[in-house]
């Protein structure tokens, strides 16, 4: 029996447990694709392709070029390039796309969230007066806080922020998740942090900061996502699971 080739864009935990979810099964070629941004990744349980493919274009060369039934998008909920060019390529090549998005955190009792729709707004939601600022969203978008450098700001990513914050207060922490709530209250206390500026990420990988948040009473900034686009979603790898085994039974049924 050939072997039905997936393509999983990944680069997230969501992406790697799919991925080793499949790797035994003798029915499938499981191909997992990583940005390449990374400088140590992750060990994963499949075949790594690594790097950007080129845009739309390049995605759909290679998605024909590697004869892919079908294309998995589970990278993280704030990469919106790699998804757009992920909907384009299927509507171009007619490859079937199924969409692994975590679900966002919902607020619950004791939170004290500001929900703002991008980075810039989250900029503008910490005022003028100076704070404390636990930045965790990433060394992609920390820059945008240039634009408030009367802040001291405590910066966590998995990777340096190149070329550095231009405020003149501050720390950077290399660390990559998942983070404990209790060393989450610890590194809060520790930096007297007054207001925590965090991206909707979902998970719990990263929920630790915001239950932390809760405990202490701290305010957070949260960055929401862009609406979700059409086709198939699964929010749990579970649920793409049985998507997958769908898609997967529908190309046999035809005799493909
Ligand atoms: N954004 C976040 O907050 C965040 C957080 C955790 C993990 N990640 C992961 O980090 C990676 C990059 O995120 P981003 O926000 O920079 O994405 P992005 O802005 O959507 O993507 C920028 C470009 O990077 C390449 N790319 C992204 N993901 C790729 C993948 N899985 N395989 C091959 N190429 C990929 C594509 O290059 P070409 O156009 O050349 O194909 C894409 O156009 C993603 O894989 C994402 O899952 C992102």
């Amino acid at each position: 029996m050939d072997k039905r080739r997936i393509l999983i864009l990944g680069g997230t935990t969501e992406a790697r447990d799919l991925a080793a979810r499949l790797a035994g099964r003798t029915d499938i070629a499981v191909t997992l694709s990583l940005a390449g941004r990374t400088l140590d990744p992750a060990p994963q349980p499949v075949p790594v392709r690594s790097g950007g493919f080129g845009g739309m274009e390049g995605l759909v060369a290679y998605l024909r070029g590697e004869a892919v039934d079908l294309l998995i998008d589970a990278t993280h909920p704030f990469a919106r390039r790699i998804s757009t060019n992920a909907r384009t390529a299927s509507q171009v090549t007619g490859i079937p796309l199924l969409r692994l998005e975590r679900l966002g955190w919902e607020e619950t009792d004791g939170d004290r969230w500001t929900r703002v729709a991008s980075t810039s707004a989250a900029v503008a939601a910490l005022g003028e007066k100076p704070r404390r600022v636990f930045l965790a969203i990433g060394r992609q978008e920390a820059k945008a806080f240039d634009a408030a450098p009367q802040h001291r700001y405590l910066v966590r990513s998995v990777d340096p922020v190149d070329p550095p914050l231009d405020a003149s207060h501050v720390e950077y922490l290399l660390a990559r998740g998942p983070f404990a709530v209790e060393a989450e209250l610890e590194l809060l206390r520790d930096r007297r942090i007054e207001v925590i500026v965090s991206k909707n990420s979902g998970g719990d990988a990263t929920y630790g900061k915001i239950a932390a948040a809760r405990i202490l009473g701290l305010p957070v900034v949260l960055v929401e996502r862009t609406a979700a686009g059409d086709g198939r979603h699964a929010g749990t790898v579970e649920e793409a699971l049985r998507l997958a085994d769908h898609l997967i039974a529908a190309f046999r049924k035809r005799g493909v």
